[in-house]
C-alpha cells in the first residue's frame, strides 16, 4: 500500500505500544517510512526483533523497547529512559490490547483486573507520561486504539468492550485536559482487520462472509488501511481534529 507522504511527520518522535505484531507493524513501519524516528513496544520479543531487523535499513531505524504495560512501574521507568535516551515524544499510539474471549461465569476479580490492565489502564498511564513535556511544548499527538466491537456488541467480550468503551470516553476526558495546551488526543476505531492473529482465530468461510455481509463494502480491512488513518490524525493536516473517534471498518454496522 501506498501512503501519502506528511511532511509534518518527519523527524517526530514517535512512541507505538504493541508495534511488534498485528496492526502495530503497520503503524510502525508507516510512520517509519515518513521519516519520523519510532519507538515501539511490545512483550512479543522475537517478533519485534524481527521487526527491527527488516526494517533496519531505513533512515531512520524504528527502535524496540520491552515494556509489559500491565507493569506500571516498568511503563514509567521505560518511558523515562525512552526520553532521555531519545528525547521528548512528539506522538504516542496507545495501540497494544488483547481480545481473549471469556465465559461470564468464569469470571473472577483477578482476571478483570487483568484483561483491564492490558486493555485500558495503560493507555492512561502512557498519555501521562508523555504529557508533560508536550505540555511544555504546547504540541503533541495521542491517539488511542478503540475497537469496533463494543459498538456491535459481540458474544464472550464483556470485559474487553468495557475497556474499550472506556477509551472513548478517556480520549475525550484526555482531549479535553491535554488540549488547551495544544495537545491532540483522538481514538481510532477498527473494525475486522485482518491480522496474523484474527485470521488464526476466524479464518472460515463462513466468518469471512459474516464480516462482508456486516459491511458496506465489500473489501477486508487491512492493518496498514488503519495505520494510513493513524497518519493523518498525527500529522498537521490533522490540526484542527481533536477528542473525537474515527472509523476505519468499511462501514461495519453487522449482519
Ligand atoms: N484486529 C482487529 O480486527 C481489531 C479490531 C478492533 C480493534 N483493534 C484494536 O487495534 C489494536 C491492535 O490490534 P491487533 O489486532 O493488532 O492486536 P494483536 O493482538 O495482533 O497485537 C497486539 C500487540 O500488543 C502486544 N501486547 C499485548 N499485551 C501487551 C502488554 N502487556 N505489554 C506490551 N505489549 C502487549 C502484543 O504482544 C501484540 O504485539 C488493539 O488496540 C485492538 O484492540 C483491532
Amino acid at each position: 500500500m501506498l501512503h501519502a507522504t506528511y511532511p509534518s511527520l518527519a523527524g517526530q518522535r514517535v512512541i507505538i505500544t504493541g508495534g511488534g505484531t498485528g496492526i502495530g507493524v503497520a503503524i510502525v513501519e508507516a510512520f517509519a517510512r515518513q521519516g519520523a524516528h519510532v519507538t515501539f513496544l511490545d512483550i512479543a520479543e522475537e517478533a519485534s526483533r524481527a521487526l527491527e531487523a527488516r526494517l533496519a535499513d531505513l533512515p531512520q531505524r524504528p527502535v524496540f523497547r520491552y515494556c509489559d504495560l500491565t507493569d506500571l512501574a516498568g511503563l514509567a521507568a521505560t518511558f523515562a529512559e525512552i526520553e532521555a535516551t531519545f528525547g521528548a515524544a512528539d506522538i504516542l499510539i496507545n495501540n497494544a490490547a488483547n481480545d481473549d474471549r471469556h465465559q461470564i461465569e468464569n469470571v473472577t476479580p483477578a482476571y478483570w483486573d487483568e484483561r483491564i490492565a492490558v486493555n485500558l489502564r495503560h493507555q492512561y498511564f502512557c498519555a501521562q507520561a508523555v504529557a508533560p513535556a508536550m505540555r511544555a511544548k504546547k504540541r503533541g499527538v495521542i491517539l488511542n486504539l478503540g475497537s469496533i466491537s463494543w459498538h456491535l456488541a459481540q458474544a464472550n467480550l464483556s470485559i474487553y468492550m468495557t475497556a474499550k468503551a472506556g477509551i472513548e470516553g478517556l480520549t475525550r476526558g484526555l482531549a479535553r485536559d491535554l488540549g488547551v495546551d495544544g495537545i491532540r488526543v483522538n481514538c481510532i476505531i477498527p473494525g475486522a482487520v485482518r491480522t496474523p492473529r484474527q485470521e488464526r482465530l476466524w479464518h472460515t468461510p463462513q466468518a469471512e462472509a459474516v464480516i462482508l455481509q456486516g459491511q458496506c463494502l465489500q473489501l477486508r480491512v487491512e492493518p496498514e488501511d488503519v495505520a494510513a488513518l493513524a497518519l493523518f490524525l498525527a500529522s498537521d493536516n490533522a490540526a484542527k481534529c481533536a477528542g473525537r473517534e474515527y472509523y476505519v471498518d468499511a462501514g461495519w454496522y453487522g449482519a
